[in-house]
């Protein structure tokens, strides 16, 4: 009998591994509405968000989830159940529409009584949460700490290590909770990167999880978060992944070369990609950076290798991630207020001074550098060994 239970409990180990690196093989591609519409986000907004997805082309460059965040959720009826607020009349219709253009949708929660908003959360409402998202056709969860941390602090007060025990059982129970719907869910975390939440994410279940505060659209703000990601890549693997938050690009208070800058950071962290922007008023430019065909392959390489940092000296970074054909892709950011001129580091990349060097954002130039790389800018290479 026991080697039986010890048997089927090894079957089970894999199977349930595989589906969760299954359902973020690479890292998420979609479109979030917390960095443009916040808490004003209307079912309408979600439509268009759909709708624009489709006609931009950034569903067929990998874009594929519409995630509502905050502000959906009204109260609970006399049986608990969560119930949409006036502005999400009909989440099951919402969801069978964003299906019908052949994307998925995601929602957000968290483990605490409120959200960060101030909304309904799921705290001892779980598994019935879940089942009501399975029941509405939802795809993806962010689950956002927020007020359970009030609940950790009155349940264990100084004591941190109960604490955060208490804050990893709560993210295990929500993600135990939709296991059990039966229907796949990518299981977004989301505490700000609290008790190096990289080391233990994947143990309760976590396809991806925040490193870091909320980010902004100012270049201090995306920087600060990119940059501090060094040292995290030997954490980020198939099915779970670093996330240093949404993108900015389009939001319109940082110039072009910074929003390179961001994108290109974020695929060589293999970050999720997603877009925080109006979608139904994107300029020519944030289009190009959004869609660059070669940025995104690099964050959806299917080596699922994150890139780090080869070298900081001064306001210069120099950054690489490996890539599944054996090149390597480099990004020469220069993070000061001057243009300034940047070589590749040839030997701390293992390259030689033949190598072949395709330049991403400026693909005419077929040099070997030294480059001239703008004030906040970045110059986003890949290089055949
Ligand atoms: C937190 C999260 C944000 C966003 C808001 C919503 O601040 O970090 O990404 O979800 O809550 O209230």
């Amino acid at each position: 009998m026991r080697k039986t239970i010890l048997a089927l409990a090894l079957l089970a180990l894999p199977v349930a591994a595989t589906a969760q690196t299954k359902i973020a093989a690479t890292p998420a591609m979609g479109w979030n509405s917390w960095n443009h519409f916040a808490k004003r986000v209307t079912d309408k907004d979600v439509r268009t968000a759909a709708d624009e997805l489709v006609s931009t082309g950034m569903k067929d460059a990998g874009y594929i989830y519409v995630n509502i965040d905050d502000a959906w959720q009204g109260k609970r009826d006399s049986s608990g159940n969560i119930v949409p607020n006036s502005k999400f009349p009909d989440m099951k219709a919402l969801a069978d529409y964003v299906h019908s253009k052949g994307l998925k949708i995601g929602i957000y929660s968290g483990p605490g009584p409120q959200t960060c908003g101030g909304y309904e959360g799921s705290y001892q409402h779980e598994e019935q949460d879940a089942k009501m998202y399975a029941q509405w056709g939802i795809d993806y969860l962010k689950y956002d700490l927020c007020s359970y941390h009030k609940i950790m602090q009155q349940e264990a007060p100084g004591d941190q290590v109960k604490q955060y025990q208490m804050m990893h059982a709560a993210y295990e129970k929500m993600h135990k909770a939709l296991q059990a719907t039966g229907r796949p869910i990518y299981f977004s975390l989301c505490q700000y990167g609290w008790d190096s939440v990289w080391k233990w994410g994947p143990t309760v279940g976590g396809n991806s999880w925040r490193t870091t505060d909320d980010i902004q659209d100012n270049y201090m703000s995306m920087s600060n978060i990119g940059f501090s990601q060094a040292g995290l890549s030997k954490y980020a693997a198939p099915g779970h992944w670093n996330d240093p938050d949404m993108l900015e690009v389009g939001n319109g208070k940082m110039n072009g070369n910074e929003y390179r800058t961001h994108m290109s950071l974020w695929a060589i962290l293999a970050a999720p990609l997603l877009a925080g922007n109006d979608l139904s008023k994107m300029s020519a430019e944030t289009k190009s950076i959004l869609m660059n065909k070669e940025v995104i392959a690099i964050d959806q390489d299917p080596l699922g290798k994150q890139g780090d940092r080869v070298s900081a000296e001064g306001p210069f970074e120099v950054w690489s991630k490996p890539l599944k054909d054996g090149s390597i892709a480099v990004g020469l950011f220069n993070r000061g207020h001057d243009a300034e001129q940047m070589s590749l580091p040839l030997q701390k990349l293992g390259l030689s001074a033949g190598s072949k060097i395709h330049n991403v954002w400026n693909p005419t130039d077929s040099g070997h550098g030294p480059w001239m790389v703008p004030e906040h800018g970045v110059v986003l290479l890949v290089i055949k060994k």
